[in-house]
């Protein structure tokens, strides 16, 4: 008799451990990331904040596979991580599109190259596409788009190969003010209706306190987590400016501000 295996059902992301040293012209080491422990839960929202340098792009290219860790173990759905693999994808703050190729071209690039059913492939790419609010614009090259829209080109790129763990970089830190809050609500939409686990960086308080179910707030030399903060508002993606009016909110952010401006003075 064959029995199923039970479905996975531990953390989407376990960073256990994790230290990164890089070396020095001087023959030193700099200690980047010093005993990093987190874990995300799957279809959560994770967001790191802290002040420039405490090495939050490394922690993400570390669980992007991209580096290679000094000490620990990351796992991602239950497997520890060896190198860049299809459960991650990555969003960075430039726009990562291929000039040359147009948006479905673009959104398609991942499963095409990993050489995936056409049939399929254009279900789902139309699926994104529609997802990041792009319909009528498949044939359109990324220098025709806006700085969002390239971004919006970047995440369903990312979704279509159906990530356990979308990792992003400061994704919306190029763009103005309100199209970065469209960026933000249309990202927890997605990302909720999808049930996709992420992992993003930010420098923006108000952004990690919208989007996160968890923030990490990370200090600086060595890099590491001081807090570890769950937020627990009410979210609706149409009511964006209502957050700022709710007395948690503020509370949460004034503390962060105040974290931040320790780090920064310890920093001078
Ligand atoms: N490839 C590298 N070689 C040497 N040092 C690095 C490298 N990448 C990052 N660092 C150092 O690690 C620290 C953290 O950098 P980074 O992760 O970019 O910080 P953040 O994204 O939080 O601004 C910084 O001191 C930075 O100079
Ligand atoms: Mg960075």
């Amino acid at each position: 008799m064959t029995s199923a295996l039970p479905e996975y059902s531990g953390p989407g992301l376990k960073v256990a451990g994790v230290n990164k040293t890089y070396p020095l012209n001087s023959g030193q080491h700099l200690l980047a990331l010093s005993d990093i422990n987190f874990e995300l839960q799957k279809n959560q929202i994770g967001v790191l904040i802290g002040p420039s340098g405490c090495g939050k792009s490394t922690l993400l290219r570390l669980i992007a596979g991209l580096e290679s860790l000094s000490q620990g173990e990351i796992q991602v759905a239950g497997k520890a991580i060896s190198g860049p693999g299809v459960d991650r994808g990555m969003v960075f703050q430039d726009y990562s599109s291929f000039p040359w190729l147009t948006v479905e071209e673009n959104v398609a690039f991942g499963p095409v190259h990993r050489g995936e059913a056409l049939s399929l492939r254009e279900g789902v790419v139309e699926h994104f596409i529609r997802a990041v609010k792009l319909a009528g614009f498949e044939k359109a090259y990324p220098h025709q788009l806006s700085g969002g829209m390239q971004q919006r080109v970047a995440i369903a790129r990312s979704l279509v190969s159906n990530p356990g763990l979308l990792l992003m970089d400061e994704p919306f830190g190029a763009l103005d003010p309100e199209t970065r809050w469209q960026m933000q609500s249309l990202l927890l939409e997605v990302v909720k209706k999808e049930r996709t686990t992420v992992l993003m960086v930010s420098h923006d308080i108000e952004e990690a306190l919208y989007l996160a179910d968890v923030v990490f707030f990370m200090g600086t030399r060595p890099g590491r987590i001081l807090e570890v903060i769950h937020p627990n508002f009410e979210r609706q993606s149409d009511s964006r400016d209502a957050i700022l009016d709710v007395a948690e909110y503020r509370t949460l952010e004034k503390a962060i501000r105040q974290m931040m401006r320790a780090q920064s003075l310890a920093c001078a």
